[in-house]
């Protein structure tokens, strides 16, 4: 179990800094991105819908010295090992390594055109790997930053979230949307956001102070269903084109409305008619979210995060036997408004929102119920709601 302390933090930039040191000799600024949880609205982002993530105190860090060439000479702290490039090398292939998220923001923010200055990185991430917090958006964001801050160029924050995205979508061959990204590019602590995926307009919602994140990390790798995720979002598509033979005009599912899914129910076969209602009404379930949250209303919130648990376990079936089992054990806990998975799915986290006073009672109680019944044994980590990308003040 973990809680992430402002010590920590200054302990994590302290020892990337040494780490830099250790390897190269120019004087490094230090840039940092946050991992993010997504409090509701699930695979709702690339069918142009709504999500409401906030960025966690887990962060990726880059200690960045600008070189006179065009060489970006990269170490990771995380896997103990430097890569070299040059910047010149345009296209370049991919490895199906660690790198692929640097030498993808390099070529990205290339091919948009932003000549880039070659330098010295080391880089160090406490985002888990593979637990569905955005530990790629982290290393993507923080990366890209820092690159443009040393090459004394500006990119607006969307375009930046765009650009990351890009590079994980046609380098790293990753076809996420852009939720992780945005947030990790736009959060403000103490606040959530609401995005409309398709225009990219985007409300800070504040978080009650004496309210918590408690993330639990059931402990299985959500890597392995990368294909799944590929098969969801094709699943979608061919929904669309379904439909759109019926409702003329549609884009996305975002343009369907319940009542329209269940009269044309006869052009889909019965796992894309529950795809497709997933989607439709997790984006209910977001518009709903949000008016509860600005009336204080967490009873309320809770229950939708319970609907929207049960919609991608049964409808989606994004969920696994340790998720569900987290979330039946961190409901019954007295001091939770709610509790369901959050990411992509197939392992990784659940997200409860919980009373502050209750936090120390709830650790023990759920990791110890779950290990019993799984037994694994997860990790806990208290958030709070972060700021974005930026640099790192120490
Ligand atoms: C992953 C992707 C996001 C989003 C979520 C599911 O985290 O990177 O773009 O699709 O899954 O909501």
């Amino acid at each position: 179990m973990s809680t992430y302390s402002l010590d920590q933090r200054t302990a994590h930039w302290t020892e990337l800094k040494l780490q830099f040191n250790s390897i190269f000799e120019a004087a490094p600024t230090l840039y940092r991105a946050p991992g993010r949880v997504n409090l509701i609205g699930e695979h709702t982002d690339y069918n142009d819908g709504f999500v409401m993530p906030a960025a966690i105190d887990l962060s990726c860090c880059v200690a960045i010295a600008p070189r006179k060439d065009r060489q970006l000479v990269v170490h990771s702290v995380n896997f103990n090992e430097t890569i070299e490039f040059s910047l010149n090398d345009g296209k370049m292939e991919t490895t199906d390594h660690w790198s692929d998220y640097i030498r993808g923001v390099a070529w990205a923010l290339e091919h948009a055109g932003h000549k880039l200055r070659g330098a010295e990185i080391a880089i160090l991430s406490n985002i888990p790997i593979g637990a569905g917090l955005s530990s790629s958006a982290g290393i993507e964001v923080a990366t890209a930053y820092a690159l443009l801050e040393i090459s004394g160029l500006q990119v607006e924050r969307t375009e930046l979230a765009k650009l990351c995205q890009k590079a994980e979508n046609d380098y790293v061959g990753a076809r996420c949307g852009i939720m992780d990204q945005f947030i990790a590019c736009h959060a403000q602590a103490g606040h959530a956001i609401m995005l409309d995926c398709r225009s990219l307009n985007y409300r800070t919602l504040p978080l009650k102070s004496d309210v918590c994140l408690l993330i639990s990390n059931t402990m299985v790798d959500h890597h392995l269903a990368g294909g799944e995720y590929n098969v969801r979002r094709a699943e979608c598509e061919e929904g669309v084109r379904r439909l759109a033979s019926v409702l003329p005009g549609i884009e996305s599912l975002r343009d369907v409305s319940m009542a329209e899914l269940d009269r044309h129910r006869d052009r889909l076969t019965d796992v894309l008619y529950r795809r497709c209602r997933h989607v439709v009404t997790e984006n209910l379930r977001v518009t709903e979210a949000t008016a509860a949250l600005q009336r204080d209303d967490l009873n309320c919130f809770g229950h939708l995060m319970a609907d929207s648990h049960r919609s991608l376990r049964d409808d989606y079936e994004v969920s696994c036997f340790e998720l569900d089992v987290m979330v039946e054990i961190a409901v019954k806990q007295e001091g939770v408004y709610g509790s369901r998975m959050t990411g992509g799915g197939f392992g990784g986290c659940t997200i409860s929102l919980v009373k502050e006073e209750s936090i120390a009672h709830l650790q023990h109680a759920i990791a110890e119920a779950y290990e019993e019944k799984t037994g694994r044994r997860p990790e806990i980590y208290v958030c709070s709601a972060a700021e974005g990308v930026g640099i790192a003040k120490c």
